[in-house]
């Protein structure tokens, strides 16, 4: 079976477009093409910029998971202790991420790169000022971010062929509690970057080489 759909995808690679679904269901099948890896990273770019609920239902499966620490800090005001634990996961259905992002202002996301694989998007993003309030610092810093989307196959007849089944999301949640006047740096303070390689799990500084 699986030398057949070799065979006859090298007869139709002479013939398609590379990137094409049909070209692509030739290097696995279900592997997702570039079309379907950026329909994934702009749905979730949606749900941080114009979020809604029936956006939120069509886009993620019922037991989808959001891994992030940045999130939770910013759900903890940057407090070491609070409603979300570092470390686990913030959101752990999609129930639980809608009433979460539901209560939350729309921020501009500027895509800037997106990868991916067979199942997998990977994307890195921008907000150029996140949290335009009265009396928030101005200007504000911009917050850039990056993400890992696991996909589940919904079907290539589906509007959405591909959902998101589990987000692995990290950002400047130091940036953002500035622009949210929650952190007060003392910027004429001497830089704290020359850590000890010891304060480092793995014993290297990153600066020490
Ligand atoms: C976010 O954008 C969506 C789509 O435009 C809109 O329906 C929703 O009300 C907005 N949410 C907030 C909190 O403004
Ligand atoms: C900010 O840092 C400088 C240099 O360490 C220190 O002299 C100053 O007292 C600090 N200011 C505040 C408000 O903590």
């Amino acid at each position: 079976m699986r030398s057949s759909i070799v065979a006859a995808c090298g007869l139709l690679a002479m013939g398609v477009s590379a990137g094409s679904a049909v070209a692509n269901a030739c290097i696995a099948p279900n592997c997702m093409n570039d079309a379907a890896a950026n329909q994934v990273a702009n749905n979730f770019g949606q749900l941080i910029s114009a979020y809604t609920p029936a956006a939120a239902d069509a886009y993620l499966t019922t037991d989808f998971t959001d891994y992030s620490d940045g999130v939770s800090t910013l759900i903890n005001s940057g407090c070491p202790n609070g409603p979300a634990t570092l470390g686990a996961a913030t959101f752990t259905s999609r129930d639980a991420f809608k009433a979460g992002q539901g209560s939350q202002p729309n921020i501009t996301f500027n895509l800037l790169n997106v990868w991916h694989n067979c199942n997998t998007v990977t994307l890195r993003w921008r907000g150029p000022m996140p949290n335009p309030f009265p009396g928030a610092p101005d200007p504000q810093t911009p917050v850039v971010g990056l993400i890992v989307l696991e996909t589940q196959f919904n079907g290539y007849a589906n509007a959405q062929p591909f959902l998101i089944k589990t987000v692995y999301s990290e950002f400047n949640s130091g940036s953002w509690l500035y622009d949210l006047n929650v952190f007060k740096p003392n910027c004429t303070a001497a830089s704290k970057r020359a850590v000890p390689a010891a304060a480092f799990e793995d014993g290297h500084s990153p600066l020490s080489q």
